[in-house]
């Protein structure tokens, strides 16, 4: 079963999110074969987002990394939970970069993510500079030394995303992709329950050789995720 996660980011309205879920229902009819989907939309459109025939299942973008109390602005997993969502993504590149996340505040994400039930979706990736270095193995390494605490035989979804790929236009080659998938696996041994995902730049015209010439198990797509027949699309690829 491939997952395929919609990465919407601060995009879409209530009213938007709403049309895109019928939209989206319109064109996969009762479900793409051997594909779950996931949509991961503001928390704010989090309850139009949901489809009540569960075709497919909701995520949220961020948990706080505090489980309650005075942390005005946040959001913390069990609020997510109850609103409905399955999934969380931890640890995206615009989370570490923008808002200055690094290990131990993810580790905390992660917990909190597996005290309310959540399963996290953990992003990693290296970044251009990194990857012309050489140090991609030891950049993917240190990321998933965040993961130390996580319990290994809980399901986990782990996303590579080079930063360099995401929101540029420029999807990692197959054979490149492949190799981080190579790395992170081993990384990963460890643990019973795991999938890798690709993200970065993902489109219905590059989904096709990104699924045939790697062993991915999905996609976490963000800008060709915000209409629901590119979406639908990526999932068929
Ligand atoms: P992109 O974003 O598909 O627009 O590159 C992917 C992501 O940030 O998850």
């Amino acid at each position: 079963m491939k997952l395929i996660v919609a990465n919407w980011k601060m995009h879409k309205t209530r009213a938007e999110a709403g049309a895109y879920a019928r939209e989206l229902a319109a064109t996969i009819g009762g479900g793409i074969d051997g594909r779950e989907l996931v949509l991961a939309p503001s928390f704010t459109a989090l309850a139009e987002a949901r489809d009540e025939r569960g075709r497919w299942s909701i995520a949220c973008q961020n948990v706080a990394a505090e489980a309650g109390g005075a942390f005005t602005g946040e959001v913390s997993a069990a609020q997510a939970r109850e609103a409905g969502c399955r999934y969380a993504i931890v640890g995206h590149s615009e989370r570490r970069r923008l808002f200055g996340e690094e290990g131990p505040v993810l580790a905390k994400k992660l917990q909190r993510c597996r005290e309310a039930g959540l399963t996290p979706i953990y992003c990693l990736g290296e970044t251009l500079e990194e990857r012309d270095a050489g140090e991609t193995p030891a950049i993917l390494a240190s990321q998933v030394e965040t993961l130390a605490s996580d319990p290994r035989e809980l399901p986990l979804v782990a996303a590579y995303e080079p930063v360099w790929a995401i929101g540029t236009g420029r999807a990692a080659r197959p054979e490149d992709a492949e190799s981080a998938r190579r790395l992170l696996a081993g990384l990963l041994a460890g643990r019973t329950d795991f999938r890798l995902l690709y993200g970065g730049s993902v489109t219905p015209e590059n989904a096709p050789a990104l699924s045939s010439q790697t062993a991915f198990e999905g996609f976490l797509v963000g800008g060709a995720s915000l209409t629901p027949a590119a979406f639908a699309a990526i999932a068929r690829a």
